[in-house]
């Protein structure tokens, strides 16, 4: 919008020409979100087969009855020549986990189906696995489209799976997550609440949301470590243990006050007399203060203990479902990685 300068002149077809930026028609258009395809085919080429594929996000349905699909192929495209003889085209949506294949097919110039096992459709058309759908399409129609052709295809056969697609979106690989409606959030927000604060903007902050989800999970994991007869800093120390072996008495309390953790000398004690933990101290050490590490009876808590929290994760999990989860581990890295 910013590009058209002068309003007087949106009726001067010449004057709007001139002010056309195809870098920022471009960039407007990637503002439409698409899944990723790839599309491939088969043809005869100068008396050898030849087979070529190539990532497009120009898919789109046509008509239901009968059953059309369209995509455009850049006519400098190195299959453009197949593409243009062939009777038959495979359509692949790619899978959420398919963008090295999106990247591969983009590029020139490659044997693209190296290493690939593939089957073959319709046509003799490459036919890719792993995908979230397939269409196996005759060439209806081809129309020129400018610097493109639009290949419109009948689908002859399809398979699809529960895969979640792969998406595009301002030239990047990106999931979907279902979206919260807005009415729903707000919703949700005044019974979370309870009236107490109605104001949108200052419930909506991460801070509380993070917390609260961390107090969830957290929760559920003490109550394991309770069955184990650990309080909840002894739970602390040997979740720490676990995954650190081998720390001072110094670097434990850090960690202890860090997570909030009363910094008590006797739980170590008191866990080493039950058989939890030993110190090992080395005779070369000037502080002589020795070492924390769990003994076997500790990693077999400690192990229960792992086992337990991968059970209450994927549980938790298994409520928001594989995109989800993709996406909360998505920013959840980006968050904590800046
Ligand atoms: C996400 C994405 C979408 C693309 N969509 C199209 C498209 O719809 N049509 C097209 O001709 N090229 C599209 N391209 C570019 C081609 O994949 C790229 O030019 C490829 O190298 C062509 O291969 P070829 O020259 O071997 O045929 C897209 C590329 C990417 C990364």
């Amino acid at each position: 919008m910013d590009k058209v300068k002068n309003t007087s002149s949106l009726a001067d077809p010449a004057a709007l020409a001139q002010l056309f930026d195809q870098r920022e028609f471009r960039h407007a258009l990637s503002t439409f979100t698409t899944g990723v395809t790839i599309v491939t085919a088969c043809s005869t080429v100068d008396g050898s087969e030849k087979l070529v594929g190539i990532t497009a996000n120009s898919f789109n349905s046509v008509s239901l009855d009968p059953p059309l699909v369209l995509w455009s192929l850049s006519k400098s495209s190195h299959s453009a020549a197949v593409f243009e003889t062939a009777d038959y085209w495979a359509v692949h949506i790619l899978s959420h986990d398919q963008d090295g294949l999106a990247n591969r097919f983009a590029k020139r110039g490659i044997d693209k189906f190296a290493g690939l096992t593939i089957e073959r459709g319709l046509g003799d058309a490459p036919l890719l696995s792993g995908c979230t759908t397939r269409m196996q399409c005759k060439t209806t129609y081809r129309y020129d489209g400018g610097d493109h052709i639009i290949m419109v295809g009948e689908v002859m056969h399809f398979d699809h799976s529960d895969a979640p697609p792969l998406v595009y979106q301002r030239g990047n690989y990106a999931i979907a997550t279902r979206k919260e409606l807005t009415d729903e959030a707000e919703a949700l927000i005044k019974v979370t609440t309870s009236g107490r604060n109605t104001d949108t903007a200052a419930s909506n902050t991460i801070t509380p949301l993070l917390g609260n989800a961390y107090f969830q999970l957290y929760d559920k994991l003490r109550e394991s470590g309770a069955q184990h007869g650990l309080n909840d800093t002894e739970f602390f120390v040997l979740n720490t243990l676990a995954a650190n072996e081998g720390l001072s008495l110094a670097e434990l309390m850090q960690l202890f006050v860090y997570a909030g953790h009363s910094p008590l000398a006797h739980v170590l004690d008191d866990m080493t007399v039950r058989g939890l933990l030993h110190v090992i101290v080395d005779q070369d050490e000037e502080s002589n203060n020795g070492l924390f590490y769990l003994t076997a009876l500790g990693h077999d808590v400690a192990q229960k203990i792992v086992d337990a929290g991968k059970q209450i994760e994927a549980d938790m999990l298994s409520k928001l479902g594989e995109v989800d989860t993709i996406a909360l581990r998505t920013l959840l890295r980006r968050f904590v990685n800046p």
